[in-house]
Parts: C-alpha cells; structure tokens; sequence
C-alpha cells in the first residue's frame, strides 16, 4: 500500500490498480494548494464522519470520478441522494472490497453535516491487503477500543491525529500507540489552523524518546507499507 498526504486529514492510499482518498479537505486547505482535486484519481472516497474539513472535495470528486462513497449509513445515503454511488457500513462491520478488506471502527467525536444535519456517528477504518494492515483513527479521542484493534489486527501503520484541542494530541497518540501495538505513527490532523497548530520537533522528540516512529509527511509525499 502506498499512502499519500494531501493535508489535514486527507490521504490517498494506492492498493494495486485501486485509488482511494480518505476524508478530502483540499481545495479550500491554503498548505495544501500544490494539489489540484481535478488529477486525483478515485475509484473508492471513505470518509470517517461529515465535518467540513472530512468531506469538503468529497461531492466534486466523486462526481468527476464515479468513485464509490464508503461510509456511515447517513454520509453514505446522503451522498446517494447526490447520485452519488456508496457502500453504506456501520461500527463494527467489515467488507471485503475489490481492493482489500475494510473495517468500519469506532471514534470518539461527533459528526454533524456543515448544515447541522445528523451526520451518523464518526468513526475509523481499518484496511487490510493480504498480510498489510493500517489503521485510519478518523478524528478522535484516545479510547479503550483501540486495545480491542491492538489485539485482532497486527498494524503495519497507525494513522493517528496529533493536533490537539479537536481530537486527541500528540501524549494520547503515544498511548493509542501502545493500544493498538503498532510503533509506527503517521501523524495528521494538525497545523491546518490556529486551534491545531503543533510543535513538530518536540512531537517528534516524544515518539524517539519511546523508540517510536512519528511521520509527519509533507503534503502530496509518500510512503510504503
Ligand atoms: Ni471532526
Ligand atoms: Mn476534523
């Protein structure tokens, strides 16, 4: 799998043939201006709740690219009143796609529409490809649950938010590491405005100095897994 950061929580994830974003927030980001949402390629968008800056570029994209919307019951049948395509799943529950399996998690936040309509409840995923698997936490607090992930799926990459005041910050992303026993962390979900605005360096020193490794990737780089 190749993973790739648009910015804030956005990501494109490569499994053979099949193109996946998660969650775009592009088009209005100001750091994430060297991404055009036009060349995004997109078979499948997942999205982990309806908050603005989750689902912001997911109408336009999948317009252009009759991509399938993965998501909550509500996000997805919102986006299928669009005519938009969708694979409606709920907490708990996996499929097994074209690509690979995903798993529909658990988050602690909340997730109304912009326009305050009920947005379901926010979660996560879990993508597994033969023996790879990474875990997407979505915006949310540290939880318990994260044990129960730790415990069934042997992660490759944890994809944690590290901003703080929204989610959880930068100390319970080293804990969540611990849950889910995966010491390897792409962080997100941080320095897209003023409220998340992170010190990198000491983020980074806090995950070395638990022989940890945080990757903060610079919008539109990569990495393997
Ligand atoms: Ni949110
Ligand atoms: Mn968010």
């Amino acid at each position: 799998m190749k993973i790739t950061f648009y910015g804030h929580a956005s990501l494109g994830i490569e499994i053979g043939q099949t193109n996946i974003i998660v969650d775009p927030f592009i088009s209005a980001n100001p750091n994430a201006e060297s991404i055009d949402i036009n060349l995004l390629k997109a078979d499948y968008i997942l999205v982990t709740h309806a908050h603005q800056d989750h689902i912001l570029d997911v109408e336009a994209i999948a317009k252009r690219t009759d991509a399938v919307v993965v998501s909550n019951y509500e996000i997805a049948t919102y986006y299928g009143n669009l005519g938009i395509k969708n694979h409606p799943m709920n907490h708990g529950g996996k499929w097994d796609f074209d690509f690979g399996t995903v798993k529909y998690v658990n988050a602690i936040h909340s997730s109304s529409f912009p326009d305050g309509s009920y947005g379901g409840n926010p979660g996560g995923f879990i993508i597994t490809k033969g023996d790879k698997a990474i875990y997407i936490a979505g915006d949310t607090s540290l939880t318990y649950e994260m044990k129960l992930i730790g415990k069934s799926y042997d992660l490759d990459l944890i994809v944690l938010p590290i901003g703080d005041n929204f989610t959880m910050g930068m100390d319970d992303a080293l804990i969540a590491s611990d849950f889910l026993k995966c010491d390897k962390v792409l962080g997100y979900h941080y320095d897209t405005f003023g409220y998340i605005e992170i010190d990198k360096v000491r983020a980074k020193a806090k995950f070395d100095a638990e022989l940890k490794t945080l990757k903060l990737l610079d919008i539109g780089k990569s990495l393997e897994v």
